[in-house]
């Protein structure tokens, strides 16, 4: 205190105020070793801790890590996340291959798996135009089945699936994929056979095999304001008909540059104020370029060769890259912190960035980067990034 006395002589008060001041700042320092040891074990070191006051969060996982053949990215579910998804074991192709013949063993081991760890199932997906045999839509002929047909084995087809696992699935996308881009019905063979009425007997149909279950329309590019928009009319229209809808599933799919923000957060506005909830139902985010620049979402048909230029990151990613992702992964969940009273739950489409289908699409061979754990299944610095927002609504 000797300069500052020797500094102002004749004012005491200044050098008051600098030993309060002093004391103070060594009251931090020495406490401050209690206060990091507090912070450590208030943050959140996984995903389902750090949203638990505001949606589920949970993950995709494959038919060989349900099966018990890849332990450590089990045990990394149970520690991070509170609800799965089949990624494809429950697709009709994998759970009803043949009209009698129904494969329930994958299915029947998620089911286990999700009850003994008090997990939040959602079932993924009833009605589809990917991944049905072709079985389902011809008649004992060959031609294309009659409405009356079809209608019957969908029917049948929900009642088995849903009702061999009614109070042990919370919720059921029960159509997937219906819209084009522009909003208008997608031309499947369920739409051609049946006819438009399709979505709302699915609906009808699955809520009959399971009045408990949740059900929802799912589908990917939903931020994009036409798509919104053709989602928003199918809910009102089955709102109209008095059909069980409780949600519509944001599939996600995202990249460095797509969507806007805005655009996100305007859907999930808009389905709000349909009085249904939101689920963010298959989120990743890819670092790769797309080729031509085109935005195909996830359409599983487009299939590319591969090219060295769309493929730049095969040796690491490159920290600015990350930097980049960590940013829009962390404004993504701020916007869904934000309407966490109508988001239901948060899945990302896949464990580990090793397990990603975005490495083999639209182009087999690639390397991306698409989720918060790497694949070593250790937290990515976006992970920090996303759990650090914890209690910061
Ligand atoms: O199971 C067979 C295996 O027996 C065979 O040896 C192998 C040979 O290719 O194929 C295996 O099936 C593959 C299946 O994934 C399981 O690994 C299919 O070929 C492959 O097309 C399928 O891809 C899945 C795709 O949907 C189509 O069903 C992806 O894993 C899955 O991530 C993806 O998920 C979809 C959602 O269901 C709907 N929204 C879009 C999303 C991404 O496309």
């Amino acid at each position: 205190m000797t300069f500052l006395n020797d500094l102002y002589p004749e004012n005491s008060s200044v050098t008051q105020l600098f030993s309060i001041f002093m004391s103070i700042m060594l009251g931090f320092v020495l406490n401050a070793p209690d206060v990091r040891a507090a912070g450590v074990d208030a943050a959140p070191d996984s995903l389902k801790q750090a949203f638990v006051d505001d949606f589920l969060v949970g993950a995709a996982v494959s038919r060989s890590q349900i099966m018990g053949e890849d332990p450590a990215a089990m045990d990394l579910v149970k520690q991070q996340f509170n609800t799965l998804t089949a990624e494809n074991v429950m697709k009709w192709e994998k759970i009803h291959p043949l009209e009698d013949q129904y494969d329930w063993e994958a299915a029947d081991a998620l089911v286990a798996f999700s009850q003994a760890n008090d997990m939040y199932l959602a079932g993924h997906v009833l009605v589809w135009h990917q991944q049905v045999p072709d079985w389902v839509f011809k008649d004992a002929d060959g031609n294309p089945a009659s409405r009356e047909l079809l209608l019957s084995r969908m029917k049948s087809h929900i009642e088995t699936v849903v009702g061999r696992y009614q109070g042990k699935v919370q919720s059921w996308e029960v159509v997937n994929e219906a819209l084009n881009e522009d909003g208008s019905l997608r031309q499947t063979p369920w739409l051609d056979q049946i006819g438009a009425d399709y979505i709302a007997k699915a609906f009808e149909f699955a809520h009959r095999a399971d009045p408990g279950a949740k059900l929802y329309y799912n589908d990917f590019n939903l931020y994009k304001p036409e798509k919104r928009a053709g989602a928003a009319l199918l809910v009102r229209q089955l709102q109209e008909m008095a059909i069980d809808i409780h949600g519509i599933g944001m599939q996600g799919h995202y990249g460095l540059d797509n969507p806007q923000m805005s655009d996100f957060e305007d859907s999930i506005k808009a389905f709000a104020g349909l009085g249904v909830e939101v689920y963010i139902t298959e989120l990743d985010m890819s670092v790769l370029p797309f080729p031509d620049q085109a935005d195909w979402g996830a359409d599983i048909t487009v299939n590319l060769e591969l090219n060295k230029q769309y493929n730049p990151y095969a040796d690491g990613l490159p920290p600015e890259v990350a930097k980049q992702q960590a940013d829009r992964y962390a404004e993504l969940f701020r916007i869904m912190l934000a309407h966490r009273d109508v988001i239901g739950r948060v899945t990302f489409w896949g464990v580990n960035d090793g397990h990603s289908w975005k490495n083999g699409w639209p182009m087999s061979g690639r390397t991306d980067y698409p989720l918060l754990l790497d694949r070593d299944n250790r937290p990515k610095p976006v992970f920090y990034e996303v759990v650090g927002l914890a209690g910061n609504r």
